[in-house]
């Protein structure tokens, strides 16, 4: 079992709440949540990126440091964690997606993956008139295999003649190729994403949400397998106890930045992919946090004491047969340490 942190290179890290005092990213911020996560023994650190933030009293997201550079500086004063920086495919020529990875994997030394991301919120790609026009809602996993099959030559071979709807490459080289694999990830929740995961994935991650334990459970009892392994995104609050964690979630929905959580919503109802998690953001108002709250980002909180929270995690490990979770916090710092103290040495899935 892998267990990562989902880097808060955005303002106010997955927490959309006056409760929580707001910050913006720095470097200084992710290398302590780098460090402290390699030394609590966890595998990877995965950035996103994002291109327009949602505003509100808390400015949510206005702030976003750009995840390949933050690597190549977390790569250089980490050993062992490995990480997984995310590409916006609008806004990268694959060529030079290729180009910074294998220039982060020889940094790393292997320790670098690729989280691919379509682009689900408009406003983020028009601005800069990268915007392809509506259809792309729909056809943005076409486009991302397109984008994967560019990628994949040059990874291997150097070289990318690749003529298709997208891209029309002729005798295209990059130098070097990677020495060790790049691992392919992607977060894709709607059936058309699903599907791009068992194409084109080594790694898929999910929302926690318990309709979606509930399918990772029939998938095991049925006995069959993806092609891909399967990490489980939750928030976690631990405290002294149980009453006291339900508590704090509970406070950061009741102050929830209701101005922030309305602009996230407008823009995922724009996205007409169906099935997929611009439609669980529209409908995530009045949900409990287990559920997935818009004030945790529609990440499904586990809380509880130390021993609540492993047996938690226990029981959905056991029920889903996942080989990973990704976790944010409302103090990623202290969040990392406690979790590596505390619950970490309580798992039996660990
Ligand atoms: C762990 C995780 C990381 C993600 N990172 C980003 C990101 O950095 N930028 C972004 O625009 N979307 C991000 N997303 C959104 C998904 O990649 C995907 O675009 C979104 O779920 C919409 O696709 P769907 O309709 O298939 O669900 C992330 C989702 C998850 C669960």
């Amino acid at each position: 079992m892998k267990f990562g942190v989902f880097l808060p290179n955005g303002s106010n890290g997955y927490v959309l709440s006056e409760a929580i005092k707001p910050y913006v990213p720095t470097y200084a911020h992710q290398k302590a949540i780098a460090l402290e996560a390699e030394k609590q023994g966890l595998s990877f650190a995965l950035p996103m990126i994002k291109f327009k933030g949602f505003g509100g009293a808390t400015g949510y997201w206005d702030h976003c440091m750009e995840p390949f550079t933050l690597i190549g500086a977390l790569a250089a004063v980490t050993k062992t964690l490995n990480f997984i920086p995310t590409v916006a495919l609008l806004a990268l020529h694959p060529a030079y997606t290729a180009r910074i990875l294998a220039t982060l994997s020889n940094i790393s030394e292997g320790r670098v993956g690729l989280n691919v991301v379509t682009g689900w919120n408009r406003n983020e790609y028009t601005q800069m008139d990268l915007w392809p026009g509506a259809a792309f809602y729909k056809e943005r996993y076409d486009y991302a295999a397109e984008y994967l099959a560019v990628l994949e030559d040059l990874w291997t071979t150097g070289h990318c003649d690749r003529k298709s709807k997208y891209w029309n490459l002729e005798d295209c080289h990059c130098f070097p190729t990677p020495e060790h694999p790049i691992p392919i990830v992607s977060a894709g929740q709607s059936p058309a994403g699903i599907k791009f995961c068992n194409d084109h994935a080594d790694r898929r991650f999910v929302f926690g949400h318990p309709d979606v334990l509930d399918e990772l459970e029939q998938r095991l009892k049925s006995g069959s397998r993806a092609n891909y392994g399967t990490y489980i995104l939750m928030h976690l609050i631990v405290e002294e106890t149980d009453a006291k964690a339900k508590q704090v979630g509970e406070e950061i929905i009741r102050r929830a930045d209701t101005v922030a959580i309305s602009n996230m919503i407008s823009s995922a109802q724009l996205d007409t992919n169906k099935g997929g998690s611009s439609e669980k953001h529209a409908a995530s108002l009045g949900k409990s946090m287990e559920e997935g709250n818009p004030a945790f980002s529609i990440i499904p909180v586990v809380h509880g004491s130390a021993p609540t929270v492993a047996a938690k995690l226990d029981e959905i490990a056991e029920r889903t047969g996942a080989d990973g979770f990704m976790f944010s916090w409302n103090d990623f710092e202290s969040g990392i340490r406690t979790f590596g103290q505390d619950v970490l040495p309580r798992l039996n899935c660990g």
